[in-house]
């Protein structure tokens, strides 16, 4: 088995342990505490999907071999395998479980949601590959190119809060 695959197995299994804890909880009073913990989550999501493509930037522009360059993919390894990979399944478990106790995974806003979230799952594995395509000296993407990768998650990022907070539909 490949490493990518075997790593998104592993998150997969880690997810499905996680949730079905959570699912044992069942009480009123811990639902702010798993709204706090989604939240908490969410920061730490979100702030290495905002981080690790400006460091791609840096990155293209280190000479392959250089120490800077190897110091740049352990930046990058860590991070997301310190922070942006438990994150997105902390955020899962607990995004899922406060979607089915508080709403029975019922309304368009948490459907839209759920999709948005999909879409910035999507661009999680994409950076997780570049982490690899940079780490073998691979990647042949330009700066300007992570520049605008650096937008999706910002815009996704921003539909999603809108649509949690403000409910519009
Ligand atoms: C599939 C993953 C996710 C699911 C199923 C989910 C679901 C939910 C649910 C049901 C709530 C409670 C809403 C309420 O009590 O009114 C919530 C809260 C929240 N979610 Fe998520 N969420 C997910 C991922 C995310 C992501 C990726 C973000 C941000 C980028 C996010 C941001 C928030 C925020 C800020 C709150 C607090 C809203 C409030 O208290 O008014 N969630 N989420």
């Amino acid at each position: 088995m490949t490493r990518p695959l075997a790593g998104a197995l592993a998150g997969v299994a880690a997810l499905a342990v996680l949730a079905a804890l959570l699912f044992l909880i069942d009480s009123a009073a811990a639902y702010p505490w798993i709204k706090a913990v989604h939240v908490i989550a969410v920061i730490s999501w979100m702030a290495g999907m905002l981080y690790l493509p400006r460091l791609f930037v840096y990155h293209v522009g280190a000479e392959r071999g250089s120490v800077q360059s190897e110091t740049f993919k352990v930046m990058e390894r860590r991070l997301l395998r310190a922070i942006i990979n438990p994150a997105m399944i902390a955020t899962w478990a607990a995004g899922l479980w406060l979607a089915w106790h508080g709403f029975a995974f019922q309304g368009g806003w948490l459907h839209a949601k759920i999709a948005a979230v999909l879409a910035l799952s999507g661009v999680h594995g994409y950076l997780a590959g570049a982490v690899r395509r940079f780490a073998e000296d691979r990647n042949e993407k330009p700066a300007r190119h992570w520049r605008i990768v650096n937008e999706i998650p910002t815009l996704l990022m921003i539909a999603i809060v809108v649509l949690v907070v403000v409910k519009p539909f």
